[in-house]
């Protein structure tokens, strides 16, 4: 009998309409297009602005946008996890809200928090719940409300995330097609440097926490820039060489969008030809769980059944790494 893998079947995503331009971000702090450009490669955002609704909401689009294209049965999930550092609550998973909202009602299902590598590390998780033959349809869904912890007079900050979510179906599959091989690293130094200070279990909130402006996320930008060079740059090309691809092999870079410099890095280490890399940073910036799965929505029409991709992330705790994946389907 062949070995059982785990592919990605369907792919979806969302992302709300309101756009801010770095144009408007220019009458907020103290910046300008040109600035935010170079520096990150973004241009514009979206943002889930209407009152009530959360990251779940940005979620159940995306899932409903998979479901819609691939036809598929949402009762036949058996699982659904999102991924996500903005929780509609600290408490109840937003991901059972989630599936029972898009009828995924025979599914258990749990939320996944590992910074801007949740997404990547959902693949993991994702694919080996399908690899040992447990679960047959396991529906995975990156999505941030990034706007309901940003604050919008840190310019250090406010310029780079933006709101989104996308959702993949893993299936197993019998022709050695999807996940192949991973490279998941994480290291705990990164935690001084990208985090928000307030409202978990060492700091809960208070009347200071909200006049010092603590339940935000701050970012020592420099420090995370250095960091997620080296570490999305080690892990791509160490799982090149242990799956002895050439740069030529190499179809696609899927890489987290956090800084268009970042991927110009890692794509540079991997010697793969800019034409390979997937970018869309300028049209979102920084949507944290829901970088990699937009990207593979707003691509797909270019992936062929037997494609090699390199999936990359890096994130706060410090959390990263890199998986090859084969693609599945040709698109119809
Ligand atoms: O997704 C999770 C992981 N996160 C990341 O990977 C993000 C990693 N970090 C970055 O992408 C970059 O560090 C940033 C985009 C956040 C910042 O870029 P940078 O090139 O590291 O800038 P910097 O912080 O070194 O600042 C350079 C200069 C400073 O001025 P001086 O000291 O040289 O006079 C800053 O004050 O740019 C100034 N600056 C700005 N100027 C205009 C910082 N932010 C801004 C701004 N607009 N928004």
């Amino acid at each position: 009998m062949s070995k059982t893998t785990a592919a990605i079947t369907a792919v979806g995503a969302y992302v709300p309409d309101f756009v801010l331009s770095n144009q408007v971000l220019e009458t907020l702090v103290d910046t300008n297009d040109e600035w935010i450009t170079t520096r990150t490669g973004i241009k514009e955002r979206r943002l889930l602005k209407e009152e009530g609704k959360g990251t779940s909401f940005l979620a159940i689009q995306a899932a409903q946008n998979l479901i819609e294209k691939s036809k598929i049965n949402p009762e036949e999930i058996d699982l659904v996890i999102v991924a996500t550092a903005t929780p509609d609550m600290p408490v109840a998973s937003t991901s059972v809200y989630v599936a029972t909202q898009i009828g995924a009602v025979n599914a258990f299902a749990y939320d996944l928090q590992a910074a801007c590598s949740s997404f990547l590390y959902g693949m993991s998780t994702a694919a080996a719940y399908i690899e040992s033959g447990r679960y047959k349809k396991v529906l995975l869904i990156g999505a941030d409300k990034m706007s309901s912890i940003i604050d919008y007079t840190d310019r250090a900050t406010c310029i780079i995330f933006g709101d989104g979510a996308g959702a993949v179906l893993f299936e197993p599959n019998y022709e050695g097609l999807g996940l192949q091989d991973e490279f998941l690293r994480s290291d705990g130094i990164g935690r001084e440097y990208l985090k928000i200070d307030a409202g978990g279990s060492i700091l809960p909130p208070s009347e200071e926490t909200v006049k010092n402006r603590q339940h935000f996320v701050f970012q020592d930008g420099k420090t995370v820039f250095k960091y997620a060079v080296s570490g999305m740059a080690d892990v791509s090309e160490k799982i090149m060489q242990r799956n002895h691809l050439s740069h030529n092999d190499v179809d696609w870079l899927v890489a987290h969008q956090a800084n268009k410099r970042i991927i110009d890095a890692t794509s540079s280490r991997m010697g793969v030809d800019e034409s390979k890399v997937l970018v869309n940073i300028e049209k979102y910036g920084n949507t944290t769980s829901a970088t990699l799965p937009l990207l593979l929505s707003d691509f797909e029409q270019k992936f062929k059944k037997g494609d090699n991709l390199i999936f990359a992330a890096f994130g706060g705790g410090f959390t990263w790494g890199s998986i090859y994946l084969k693609w599945a389907y040709d698109k119809k």
